[in-house]
């Protein structure tokens, strides 16, 4: 798992819990790394299992609730240092559709030993996209929450429904629908 991913998740936890929380949960993971991470460096998954592991015993937060937190604050990092290839896609079906044959293909080259997830496109509409994710890490939540994002970046609403393939989260299928923006009926 790249460091960037880990220097990310201490700021949320900081800004969300304070620099206490920080410290604490470090101390209490026992990490190779002791809990330095440089943005280029790649450090071990089993790492960020601890620190979710322990920041939940900490706030009584289940894991995949924090996971979620962290997908929605992982994606302004994301738009910040990488506007240029949201910038290559004018809707959030085609950007999301694009991710395993396109960005990710890019963040490989760009974040050298990057894990990153499988996606598989089943269904494509203008309005619908059904894709299957598969990971060891089993991050569906912080997927789900850049998912959600990435239509809200492109002023879109979207309703997202997840079907667990396997119990232990490593492959689950994503229905996304484009919903229709609201109607303003003030007359
Ligand atoms: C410019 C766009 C994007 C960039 C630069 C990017 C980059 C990255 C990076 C650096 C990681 C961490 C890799 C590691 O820890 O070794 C990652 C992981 C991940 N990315 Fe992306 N990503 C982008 C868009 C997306 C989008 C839109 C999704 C939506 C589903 C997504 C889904 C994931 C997931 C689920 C992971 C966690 C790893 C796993 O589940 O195994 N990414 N991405």
């Amino acid at each position: 798992m790249k460091g960037i991913v880990f220097t990310e998740f201490l700021e949320m936890v900081e800004q969300e819990f304070g620099l206490e929380v920080v410290d604490k949960i470090i101390t209490a993971s026992q990490l190779p790394s002791e809990g330095i991470y440089t943005s280029v460096g790649t450090y071990d998954f089993f790492e960020m299992q601890n620190l979710l592991g322990n920041l939940s015993a900490e706030t009584g937060i289940p894991i995949n609730d924090l996971i979620y937190a962290y997908g929605l604050y992982f994606f302004q990092a994301l738009t910040k240092h990488h506007r240029d290839i949201f910038n290559l896609y004018t809707s959030p079906i085609a950007m999301l559709a694009s991710i395993e044959n396109h960005i990710h293909v890019q963040v490989r080259k760009i974040y050298p030993g990057a894990e990153l997830p499988t996606f598989k496109v089943l269904n494509q509409q203008e309005d619908f996209l059904e894709m299957m994710y598969f990971s060891e890490r089993s991050m569906y939540m912080f997927a789900k929450a850049l998912m959600e994002k990435t239509f809200e970046h492109y002023h879109e609403n979207s309703k997202i429904e997840m079907e667990m393939i396997r119990e232990d989260g490593s492959q689950v299928r994503f229905k996304i629908y484009k919903q229709p923006h609201a109607v303003n009926h003030q007359n």
